[in-house]
C-alpha cells in the first residue's frame, strides 16, 4: 500500500512583524483541509506553524507532485492570504510569488517536502519545520543522523544499516544534483554539505535497498524571485525505526545547538533552538532560529488517530532533555549579538539576503583612491 506524506508551507502573513501565524489563519487552513478530507482528497492532516510559516501536513494516496494536492495547498494559502490582508497582518501573501496556479506549487513560493512510501508494518515519521533559517540548516543534523556512527548507534549495530545511506545533494547555484554514498564517500559529502549556503541534502535512501527515508524542502526564494523576498524556512520528513535510525537517534543531534544561516533579515549566523510548538515563535533579533519536531505513525494510509478521529501527533522537542540546547542557543545568541554587524556574526557578503553594500560603494565611488 502506497501512502504519501506532503508538507507544504508558506509565510502568508503574521502577527506583529514576522512572529507567528495567528489563530484566524490557522482556522482557515483547518477548515480548508477538513473539507478536503470530506471530499476524499486527503485522508488526514495537521495544521501547525513554525514561527511565521503556515505548515500543512497532509497524508493521502495521490503520490508526490500531485496536481490536486498542490492546488489544495495553493488555494488554502490564497484564502489565508485574503484573511491576512483583511487583518492587515504583516507580510500578507509574502511567499505567494505567482498569481495563478499552474499545476505544481514548486517554484511558486511555498516550500514542499513530499515522500511516497510503501507502508511498513509500522511506520514512525518525524516532520521537522524551522523558522528564520534556510534549507542548509538540515545538512548538519542529517549528516549526524544518517552517516555518523557516534550519533547513530544503529549504523554500527543494526545490520540493515551496515551498507550506509545515499545522500542526494542539491547545488542551488547551478541547479544540479549529485548522489553520494556513505560511508564510502563521506569526506566528499562533508566537503559539499559543509557549504550550507550552496549545497543542501534533498533526499536520503538506505543503501541496501534504496528505501527512501528523508526528504527536505530545498526552495531558495531569493533565487526564485531574483531578490530577497523572505527566508526559505525549510521542512523535512524523516522516517524512523526498524532498520532506519531510531526516533531517539534522529533527535540526538539536537541535544546541542549549532549555527545556521538566517535570523535577522536572513543575513546572520544564529544558534538553532529546538522548541515545542508552544515556543515556535521568533522574538529576540527575530530569533534565535527555531525548529519544531512532530512525530506520528502512519496507519492504513492515514495519520493514526484517536477515537474522535483526531490525528495523534507528538511534540517531540517539548521535553526538558532539550533544555541544554536551548540554554546554549540563548548564550550563543548573546555572544553573537554583541558583535553586531561584524563577521562572523553577519553572513559573508555573497550569502546576505539584504545588503546595503552596493549602495554604500556607489556613494563612495569617486572617493576611493589608488593605494
Ligand atoms: C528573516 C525575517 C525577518 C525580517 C526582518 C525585517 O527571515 O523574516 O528577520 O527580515 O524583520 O523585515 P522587513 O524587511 O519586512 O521589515
Ligand atoms: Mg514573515
Ligand atoms: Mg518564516
Amino acid at each position: 500500500m502506497k501512502t504519501t506524506i506532503s508538507v507544504i508551507k508558506a509565510d502568508v502573513g503574521s502577527l506583529v512583524g514576522h512572529h507567528i501565524v495567528p489563530a484566524p489563519l490557522l482556522e482557515i487552513a483547518e477548515g480548508s483541509l477538513s473539507r478536503a478530507v470530506d471530499e476524499g482528497l486527503i485522508s488526514s492532516f495537521k495544521v501547525f506553524h513554525a514561527g511565521d510559516d503556515l505548515e500543512l501536513l497532509m497524508v493521502h494516496d495521490r503520490g508526490e507532485r500531485s496536481r490536486e494536492i498542490h492546488a489544495l495547498a495553493w488555494k488554502t494559502f490564497q484564502e489565508a492570504t485574503e484573511k491576512a490582508k483583511e487583518l492587515k497582518l504583516y507580510g500578507a501573501g509574502q511567499d505567494m510569488l505567482k498569481n495563478a496556479f499552474s499545476g505544481n506549487i514548486r517554484g511558486m513560493g511555498p516550500g514542499v517536502a513530499e515522500m511516497e512510501i510503501e507502508e511498513r508494518e509500522s511506520d514512525p515519521i518525524i516532520v521537522f519545520a524551522a523558522d528564520k533559517t534556510s534549507p542548509g540548516a538540515f545538512n548538519y543534523p542529517l549528516f549526524r543522523i544518517f552517516a555518523d556512527p557516534m550519533n547513530t548507534a544503529g549504523l554500527v549495530i543494526d545490520s540493515a544499516m551496515l551498507d550506509g545511506f545515499k545522500f542526494e545533494v542539491l547545488d542551488s547555484k547551478l541547479n544540479k544534483r549529485v548522489v553520494l554514498q556513505c560511508p564510502e564517500e563521506m569526506y566528499k559529502l562533508i566537503g559539499l554539505i559543509g557549504t550550507v549556503s550552496r549545497y543542501s541534502i534533498s533526499r536520503i535512501w538506505r543503501a541496501t535497498d534504496d528505501q527512501l527515508c528523508t526528504v527536505t524542502s530545498t526552495t531558495k526564494l531569493s533565487l526564485l524571485a531574483g531578490k530577497y523576498i523572505g527566508k526559505d524556512d525549510p521542512v523535512a520528513v524523516v522516517r524512523a525505526q526498524h532498520g532506519l535510525p531510531a526516533v531517539g537517534e534522529i533527535l540526538a543531534p539536537f541535544l546541542h545547538t549549532y549555527f545556521v544561516e538566517g535570523w535577522m533579515r536572513g543575513s546572520h549566523w544564529g544558534p538553532l533552538m529546538p522548541v515545542s510548538l508552544r515556543d515556535s515563535k521568533c522574538t529576540a533579533f527575530d530569533g534565535p532560529p527555531r525548529m519544531v519536531a512532530l512525530g506520528f505513525q502512519i496507519c492504513n494510509g492515514r495519520i493514526a488517530s484517536d477515537k474522535n478521529n483526531i490525528p495523534m501527533v507528538a511534540d517531540l522537542f517539548d521535553d526538558p532533555a532539550f533544555d541544554l540546547a536551548r540554554q546554549e542557543a540563548v548564550k550563543m545568541a548573546t555572544v553573537f549579538r554583541r558583535m553586531g554587524e561584524f563577521q562572523p556574526a553577519r553572513l559573508s557578503e555573497e550569502s546576505m539576503e539584504y545588503t546595503m553594500l552596493p549602495e554604500i560603494l556607489k556613494t563612495l565611488k569617486d572617493r576611493f583612491k589608488p593605494t
